[in-house]
């Protein structure tokens, strides 16, 4: 393995550099607690001295002054000259309907506590979720609706500008009906049908996601044209569409059933149909990366399921008897891979 990006300086610098790494775990709960506390919504209406948030926010000035200090280090809050607090740029991103859902979730104990059990899904490979959790994720989340409910907002806060880049770049004028298979709360059909006013859409997702989604398409005003599916996708895909988008869902298994759910896919649009696969892409090489450090999480909520490198994702389109159409960065590290099924394709699913 080559070696770390700036490992190779003093020992008193490696010493600090570790340090620093190891307060990573303080400086992700900091901020956490800032938007479970409602830190942006309160300086969202304008800048406030310690006394006022704290009495807005129900805290201990005393105690909230120390996790202020924390944010003011990091730039998401900043002190302005009558010594109030105000929002910094980072700070209006953690607003709850932006990245404070993800934050919440990182923070939350259902999402934080199975990370003590890392150590042991690198020793076995299993998903430390569930031996903390007693469950699968997602069959934790069908029995725990406030857990489920925050999972499924961290998800959307991750993947709305995704959502909307794809529906700007990828031209669906040759599509009539869109599904999204494990669709979540819907954010990815309500970008793409009020972008592509002559589509219509399905969203198939397990019930905890579905009632979210149903009134996700109200407020759009997309829910003439927009249907939303309980259902599980190893059983069925929607038939009844002519292109299929699978946006972080083959990370979450292994192979051999990524394979399966792809070319259960292919099938169901058939011979000119359309798959649309969205995924982090893990970087070539060791520096640091975001995928990275998803791909742990998907060691810990998963176990076998894993972000892949570009070759990966291509031995698995192959393997489901799908050739790749295209293929566009998205934001950060995920990519759009456009594919249709290969004309000399078996046409039934394996499982
Ligand atoms: C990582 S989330 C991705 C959600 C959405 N595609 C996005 O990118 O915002 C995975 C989704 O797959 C759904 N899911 C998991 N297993 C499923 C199954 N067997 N059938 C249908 N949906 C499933 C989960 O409920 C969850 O919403």
């Amino acid at each position: 393995m080559s070696q770390a990006p700036g490992s190779s300086g003093s020992a008193v610098g490696a010493v600090e550099k570790l340090l620093q790494l190891l307060g990573g775990k303080w400086l992700a709960a900091a901020i956490s607690a800032a938007a479970s506390l409602g830190i942006p919504e309160a300086l969202a209406e304008g800048p406030l001295s310690l006394e006022a948030l704290a009495d807005r926010i129900a805290c201990r000035p005393d105690a909230l002054r120390r996790l202020l200090r924390v944010l003011l280090g990091e730039e998401v809050v900043r002190m302005n000259a009558r010594g109030e607090f105000e929002l910094a740029e980072m700070g209006e991103l953690l607003r709850g309907d932006q990245l404070g859902a993800l934050a919440r979730f990182v923070g939350s104990p259902f999402g934080w506590d199975p990370w003590s059990a890392l150590a042991d899904s690198v020793r076995t490979g299993e998903a430390a979720f569930q031996k903390h959790h007693g469950l699968p994720l997602f069959d934790y989340l069908d029995h725990h609706a406030e857990q489920a409910h925050l999972y499924h907002a961290a998800i959307d806060a991750f993947s709305k500008n995704e959502a909307r880049v794809l529906a700007e770049t990828f031209d669906f004028s040759n599509v009539s009906r869109v599904a999204d298979v494990g669709g979540g709360r819907g954010t990815l059909l309500v970008e793409v049908l009020s972008h592509w006013k002559h589509l219509t859409g399905v969203l198939l997702e397990r019930p905890a996601a579905v009632e979210e989604a149903r009134r996700a398409f109200a407020a759009a005003g997309i829910e003439d044209r927009c249907e939303a599916r309980i259902g599980d996708f190893f059983e069925e895909v929607p038939e009844d569409a002519d292109a299929c988008v699978l946006m972080h869902i083959i990370h979450t298994w292994d192979d051999a059933t990524a394979i399966d759910l792809l070319r259960r896919c292919g099938s169901a649009v058939g011979p000119d149909g359309t798959i649309l696969i969205v995924e982090g892409v893990l970087v070539p090489d060791w520096r640091r990366d975001l995928t990275n450090l998803l791909d742990l999480e998907m060691l810990v909520l998963c176990g076998p399921g894993h972000e892949r490198r570009k070759p990966e994702i291509r031995r698995l389109r192959t393997a489901a008897g799908l050739q790749l159409t295209e293929t566009s960065p998205l934001t950060g590290g995920v990519r759009l891979f456009g594919a249709r099924p290969r004309p000399d394709r078996k046409s039934s699913a394996t499982r």
